[in-house]
């Protein structure tokens, strides 16, 4: 996450057993490249440890406004005006009330209270039991923190520690990560609609057998994530892969061709690009045998026909709104050889204003890889890199030819 590199981040502990969360949270933090100033309330020490927090951030971890280190007295000032960002998490009702009110008689809230609004974020993941979450009261002080200006990352829901089962949990650290990293990057494609194929597809052949293609997904994923951090709302049509939906991204689950097909044509109307990175199997078994298909001992193989499936890409190339100008085509292409030539070629067979080639078995199942850029203007390679780099360059590349938004 190159997003949060060199960023001075405050992480702010309240009381709550999500406390634990945030150990790993600092650690991914710091990981990222960010530095870290852990400050604790007094409830915080009683979930987790000081000596825990100062080890993973490698700085002394403070909790108290009269702590005598500041040598001017002034830990709430200090310790503020250096952030990027300010963020609380675990953020407990509690201390969502005191920030409501105003309240500065601990250190925490104190350095909320005491920082330059307008220049540094403040950045709330909540944590508590679902009760208290749901409470007028609770939703009331959300409500207000928010048009105070702090930031709500929003809660997870599922069991809780209290043994009970519902909204209210602190997020996951990755998922605090990821929306940290899109509140870092800037809004390239603020109010554009993306959607995107992912992952191979699986043509049955009977229920125990199919045809796929070598395909992650990672490539179609990290462009949806760094789609959705540059501001765009995002839907992913994804065949069958292993891999965790980026968060604030819609997912639809298919397994072949002609289920991507459909769901691609039901979405294309509301988006405004489309980016097809799917591995989509060029052919299927004509029919599909409703029971396992059995060797007979005669050494006789099954005789398989084969039909072509539908181009879901060159078929909303040739729509309306994207022979307009109003749904922007990107297609991929991965080559074995003589990339240049391939995937031009294909840009013109497929009538979309940008082909995205690649080496594909030089990148399939990697987290790097490296691409070439074709539209009507020439090509241009993003060189070798990790495939969330790409995909925020290739966000960035898309962003400059989209039409100025309306
Ligand atoms: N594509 C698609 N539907 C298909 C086949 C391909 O939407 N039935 C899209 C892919 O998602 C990709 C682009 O078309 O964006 C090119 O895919 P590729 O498999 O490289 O091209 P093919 O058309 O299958 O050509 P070939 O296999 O001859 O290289």
């Amino acid at each position: 996450m190159t997003q949060l590199a060199g960023k001075h981040i405050v992480l702010g502990l309240s009381g709550g057993v999500a406390c634990y969360k945030s150990a790993h949270l600092c650690r991914l933090l710091t990981k990222a490249g960010a530095t870290v100033q852990v400050v604790m309330t007094g409830a915080a020490e009683q979930f987790i440890t000081p000596v825990t927090m100062q080890a993973l951030s490698g700085r002394t971890v403070y909790g108290s406004q009269w702590d005598a280190r500041e040598p001017n007295n002034m830990p709430h000032i200090n310790l503020s005006r250096e952030a990027d960002a300010m963020l609380i998490a675990p953020c407990s009702a509690d201390f969502i009330a005191r920030l409501v009110q105003g309240r500065a008689d601990e250190l925490l809230s104190l350095m909320c209270l005491a920082r330059p609004m307008e220049r540094i974020p403040l950045l709330l993941a909540p944590a508590m039991n679902r009760e208290m979450w749901a409470h007028p009261a609770t939703q009331r002080n959300l409500a207000q923190v928010q048009a105070d200006g702090a930031q709500v990352l929003g809660v997870g829901v599922g069991d809780q520690a209290c043994g009970e089962t519902g909204d209210g949990r602190m997020l996951e650290p990755e998922e605090i990560m990821q929306e940290l990293a899109a509140f870092f990057t800037p809004g390239h494609l603020a109010g554009r609609r993306l959607l995107i194929t992912a992952g191979p597809t699986f043509e049955a052949i009977d229920p125990v057998r199919g045809i796929t293609n070598h395909s992650s997904g990672k490539m179609g994923f990290a462009i949806a994530r760094a789609a959705r951090e540059a501001g765009a709302e995002v839907t992913l049509v994804a065949g069958p892969v292993h891999l965790a939906t980026p968060r604030g991204v819609k997912r639809i689950d298919v397994q072949s061709a002609r289920q991507m097909f459909d769901a691609v044509q039901r979405q294309a109307d509301e988006a405004d690009v489309f980016v097809a990175t799917a591995a989509v199997a060029d052919w299927r078994p004509a029919s599909a045998a409703e029971q396992k298909l059995k060797k007979d001992g005669s050494g006789q193989v099954p005789a398989l026909a084969f039909v072509e499936n539908p181009d879901i890409l060159a078929a909303v190339a040739q729509s309306p709104r994207a022979q307009s100008g109003a749904l922007y085509c990107v297609g991929f292409a991965a080559e074995s050889h003589d990339l240049l030539q391939h995937a031009s070629a294909k840009r013109l067979r497929k009538k979309v204003p940008l082909l995205v080639g690649n080496i594909g078995p030089a990148t399939f199942g990697q987290d790097d890889n490296a691409l070439l850029l074709i539209d009507d203007q020439g090509s241009r390679e993003l060189p070798r890199a990790s495939k969330d780099e790409l995909a925020r360059q290739l966000v960035i590349e898309l962003a400059h030819r989209l039409p100025a938004a309306r």
